[in-house]
């Protein structure tokens, strides 16, 4: 995109920003460049490239064109100066630590986040001699944050519990400790929030979730300034080796096309089955930003771009009701992840929260009886149908 694309709107972006037609071949969709290795042609200039005097292309571990291709558009739609695919969201998030942290530091963090980076900083990165300091909102972030603090780590909306955390405020309590921000952006996705507008430092994502969107790809890419993406393309990348392949890289890039069309889809149907469910008698609790006397919704209303986003979570009150409306349930596949065209459910405390043990689960909200639903673009009243009619049984 040229300069004057980039002021065009998010959806023409999604469509066009990272690649053009090419111009050896005419190409109209970005080749998958399926190379390992790519040749000098001479000496001198493989060791420029090495050198870092010269850029370009010579292993695929480091840069590969249709990873750039997937990097640039994520970049454009975040507004960063670059992004970095890593071969998964806990690749990026691995990259991120291993990049940042040094011994003696220390991590804030609000929780809960996903369940992976909870099980990265507690139990991989203490082993380093880091210090990771848990808060459950902005105050509590306030009084564990120190002058040790190298990253401030949150997610917005919260996994499962849909807490919104105000992007502007925790930026500002990272910064005046010193520290950077990083956000996980993966549930809001770009075309909702785009956190580098509220001075977050460092976004990341599981690509694996709405920006493939049609769950065929393991993908995480991380899009930050290019001071910070420097350092994380040569260690985080370069000597962790996470590398995205260039098939992935295809898969994100068309799934990224329609990424406007299928949010708006994922995040009206998820705001429909909220207001079906709002007064059912069998749901104890509900859990979606959208609703009025959701805690966070006025945060949500100015950051999500006027949307709520695509998962709603239930609370059904006991682990033995939150399974038999597992079961029952037709149209959504019992499965971890989220964020396909395909609806999916899920009972965080048994699968992906298991790990953090029963107290970390009382004390962060992830109760036995709830249920986290990523909502599809399927029809809206077959979902609600078969939503009300399972809670009912359960
Ligand atoms: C919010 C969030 N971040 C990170 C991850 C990890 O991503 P991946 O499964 O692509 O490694 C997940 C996976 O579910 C997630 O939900």
């Amino acid at each position: 995109m040229d300069n004057k694309e980039k002021q065009s709107g998010f959806g023409t972006r999604a469509v066009h920003a990272g690649h053009h037609v090419d111009p050896q071949t005419g190409a109209h969709a970005v080749p998958i460049y399926a190379t390992s290795t790519f040749g000098y042609f001479n000496a001198g200039r493989g060791a420029r490239l090495f050198a870092g005097e010269e850029s370009g292309y010579f292993y695929s571990r480091v840069l590969n064109p249709t990873v750039r291709a997937f990097e640039e558009k994520l970049a454009n739609l975040e507004g960063t100066e670059d992004a970095i695919a890593f071969a998964s969201g806990m690749g990026a998030a691995s990259a991120i630590a291993l990049t940042f942290l040094k011994q003696g530091d220390e991590v804030a963090f609000v929780g809960p986040l996903y369940g992976g980076t909870e099980g990265l900083l507690n139990e991989v990165m203490t082993g380093f001699g880091v210090t990771i300091r848990e808060a459950h909102d902005l105050h509590e972030l306030r009084n564990v944050v120190s002058q040790k603090t190298r990253l401030v780590w949150l997610e917005t909306p919260m996994n499962p519990t849909l807490g919104i955390i105000d992007l502007k405020a925790a930026a500002e309590i990272a910064h005046n400790a010193g520290a950077l921000c990083v956000v996980d952006n993966t549930f809001a996705t770009p075309y909702l929030t785009r956190p580098a507008e509220h001075g977050v430092d460092i976004i990341m994502h599981s690509a694996t979730k709405y920006l493939g969107g049609h769950g065929d790809v393991i993908a995480g890419v991380v899009a930050t300034r290019a001071d910070l993406s420097e350092p994380l393309r040569g260690h985080g990348l370069r000597h962790v080796g996470a590398a995205l392949g260039p098939f992935e890289a295809y898969f994100l890039i068309r799934g990224m096309k329609t990424l406007p069309l299928r949010m708006d889809r994922h995040c009206h149907n998820a705001a429909a089955l909220a207001e079906a469910l709002k007064d059912h008698p069998n749901v104890k609790k509900l859990y979606y930003p959208g609703l009025s006397d959701h805690p966070g919704h006025e945060v949500a209303t100015r950051q999500m771009n006027g949307k709520y986003g695509g998962l709603v979570s239930l609370d059904l009150g006991s682990q033995e009701n939150a399974f038999t409306f597992l079961n029952a349930l037709k149209l959504f596949t019992q499965a971890v992840s989220l964020g396909d065209v395909e609806s999916l459910s899920s009972h965080p405390a048994s699968t992906t929260h298991q790990l953090l043990g029963e107290e970390t689960l009382t004390r962060q909200g992830i109760t036995p009886g709830l249920v986290r639903l990523s909502v599809g673009i399927e029809d809206e009243s077959d979902l609600i149908a078969d939503v009300k009619r399972n809670c009912s049984a359960g």
